[in-house]
């Protein structure tokens, strides 16, 4: 049984955690911190050898930094790292020769769209993406449709995007924002939780790949098995699709 402890139990996505990995007998919950806790005194207590990070931005880097000094592997979903702050835990990890996991998005189906609407677009090169989340989320567009948008660039050749040179927009920006070329809309309505669809045109067809995230639900079955790969890593990977093996 793997050993697992949870840092900000006592929020939304900590305390689904821990229900989940009660849940799994082939895990065990040895422990349950929040804000005000001594993480490292209490991962040395429960002898933890995976701890799962959901809580601040703020904090997430040297959550990051406590668990691996106090010998474990982090299972993070923390948003808001700074590149330099990955490439720092990531020399920590190497020189500690440990494995551990940072991923801004745990849905696997989120992992899946991204990776088939890169293939797509080498056959699919005119695409657009639209992005739809609750009126409560604070950026825009999405972390996702960017890195959707950068996988796509990544696997197809550059294109003018998705309009007539001298097409003349008579509101601004109601083609939406650009990323690598590629028209990003996003859209924030009450009621919607966390949606994507990649639309891809092509002659006499046309390609839709959508994800939905319905609950925090999703996100179970992506942690899970980081918590049950982390020990195998070799070094600190920053991405569910590292573990995915596509
Ligand atoms: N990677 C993913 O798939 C994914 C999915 C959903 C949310 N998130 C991210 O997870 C984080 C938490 O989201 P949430 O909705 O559960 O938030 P939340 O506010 O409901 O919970 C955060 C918890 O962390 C605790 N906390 C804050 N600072 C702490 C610290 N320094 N040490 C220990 N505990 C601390 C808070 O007291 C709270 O209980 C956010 O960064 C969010 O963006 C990631």
């Amino acid at each position: 049984m793997i050993k697992v402890l949870v840092n900000g139990a006592k929020g939304r996505m900590g305390s689904l955690v821990a229900s989940t990995v009660r849940g799994d007998s082939s895990l065990q919950l040895v422990g349950e911190t929040d804000l005000g806790d001594d993480l490292r005194a209490r991962i040395l207590a429960a002898q933890a050898e995976v701890v799962v990070d959901f809580t601040h931005p703020d904090a997430a880097a040297k959550n990051t930094e406590i668990i691996f000094q106090a010998g474990a592997h982090p299972v993070v979903g923390t948003t808001g790292f700074k590149p330099e702050e990955i490439q720092r835990l990531q020399e920590l990890a190497s020189r500690l020769g440990r494995g551990g996991l940072i991923a801004p998005n745990f849905a696997i189906g989120v992992i899946l769209m991204m990776k088939f609407a890169a293939e797509a677009a080498r056959y699919f090169p005119d695409l657009e993406i639209i992005e739809l989340h609750h009126n409560q989320k604070a950026d825009a567009p999405s972390g996702t449709a960017i890195k959707t948008a950068e996988w796509i660039h990544a696997k197809r050749d550059q294109k003018p995007q998705g309009s007539l040179v001298h097409e003349k927009q008579t509101i601004p920006g109601v083609r939406g924002g650009r990323c690598q070329e590629i028209p990003i809309h996003s859209v924030r309505l009450p009621g919607m939780v966390a949606h994507q669809e990649v639309l891809l045109g092509g002659q006499g067809q046309f390609l839709t790949i959508r994800h939905d995230a319905l609950s925090r639900e999703c996100y179970m079955p992506g942690v899970l098995l980081a918590i049950k790969r982390v020990k195998g890593l070799k070094g600190l990977m920053y991405g569910l699709e590292n573990i995915l093996e596509l």
